[in-house]
């Protein structure tokens, strides 16, 4: 089961994320990444966390630990931003944590210009995504940490935010599990990833006891879709595990390299901008990526 730990200090909200997660200390002393009930992602983000970081956890790959969060707002009554404190105040009760890397690093383009993956563990992590349909772990969002950054032991690639993936749970019927997706903007894509070596490593160890026992996992409060909690475990079991036994189907192996990449991007903007009237040319073309630095200074007062 997950650890539960009560939150005791509010530190800060990271505003980087869309999900505006909460920085806080608890009592057992640790600090955590808070991802809220009342965020606009909704529980079935949080169900995703759980899910796939677990199943990831399991499979061998690095993920901090998750825990639940009990959280009450009044913690958090120096917070100044009105829709922050809205947040807070929809999420009292349990939470989703998780440990916070402390001095962690954002995987970003320059990072990763400079950071050198092995094609094994890169095909790793781009299969557990393509299995758990995870669409945020692109070149502009990876998802990723490099930690830690300090210190004599050498940093390694973390797997974070997992509350966009099994995009099959926003549509149960009709959604086919042998679905392939376009990974060929994943951030690990020119890595070179092994996926088929990574195919065969890991897709005998996820049996339907493991996924029962990661489903087990997740707060019934959240499990909401179906008639009981448990119907909609069996649901995550019976999906994944369809998904799993298909992976020939849905095996990414088209991955442009960097430089075709940011070909691609080129022409992209280009055809973006000619498609623009004069008044809006001089707009930057940012493609996804954040539009502007976060303005942290309100936090530092
Ligand atoms: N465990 C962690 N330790 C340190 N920093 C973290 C951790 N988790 C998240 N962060 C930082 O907070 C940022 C936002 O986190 P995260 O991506 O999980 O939030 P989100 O609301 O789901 O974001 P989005 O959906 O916009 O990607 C990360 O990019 C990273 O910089
Ligand atoms: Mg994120």
């Amino acid at each position: 089961m997950l650890r539960e730990v009560a939150a005791t200090r509010y530190i800060e909200p990271l505003r980087s994320g869309g999900s505006v997660p909460g920085v806080v200390e608890a009592d057992d002393l640790g600090t955590y990444v808070v991802k809220f009930t009342g965020s606009a992602q909704g529980r079935k983000a949080l169900v995703a966390e759980v899910i796939v970081g677990e199943l990831a956890r399991a499979l061998g790959l690095r993920f901090p630990e998750l825990v639940l969060v009990h959280f009450d707002p009044a913690i958090a009554d120096g917070e100044p931003h009105q829709e922050v404190r809205d947040l807070h105040a929809s999420s009292a009760g349990v939470n989703l944590g998780m440990d916070y890397l402390p001095g962690a690093r954002d995987f970003t383009p320059e990072v990763a210009k400079v950071f050198r993956v092995d094609p094994l563990e890169a095909g790793r992590i781009v299969w557990l995504d393509a299995l758990t349909a995870n669409v945020d772990r692109t070149v502009h969002s990876s998802n990723l940490m490099v930690w830690p950054t300090l210190g004599t032991v050498p940093p390694r690639l973390w797997l974070i935010d997992h509350g966009a993936a099994l995009v099959f749970h926003h549509r149960w019927d009709g959604s086919d599990p042998q679905k392939a997706y376009d990974f060929r903007h994943h951030a690990l894509g020119h890595y070179g990833p092994d996926v088929r070596a990574a195919d065969a490593e890991l897709a005998p160890k996820v049996t339907e006891e493991l996924l029962r026992e990661i489903l087990a996992e997740v707060p019934d409060a959240w499990l909401t879709d179906f008639d009981s909690p448990g119907e909609a475990r069996a649901a995550y079991v019976t999906y994944l595990h369809a998904r799993v036994r298909a992976s020939r189907q849905w095996l990414p192996t088209d991955f442009p390299s960097r430089e075709e990449l940011a070909a691609e991007e080129a022409l992209r903007a280009a055809r973006t901008q000619q498609g623009r009237p004069k008044w809006l040319q001089r707009v930057p073309d940012l493609h996804g990526k954040p539009a502007a630095e976060q303005d942290w200074s309100v936090h530092l007062q």
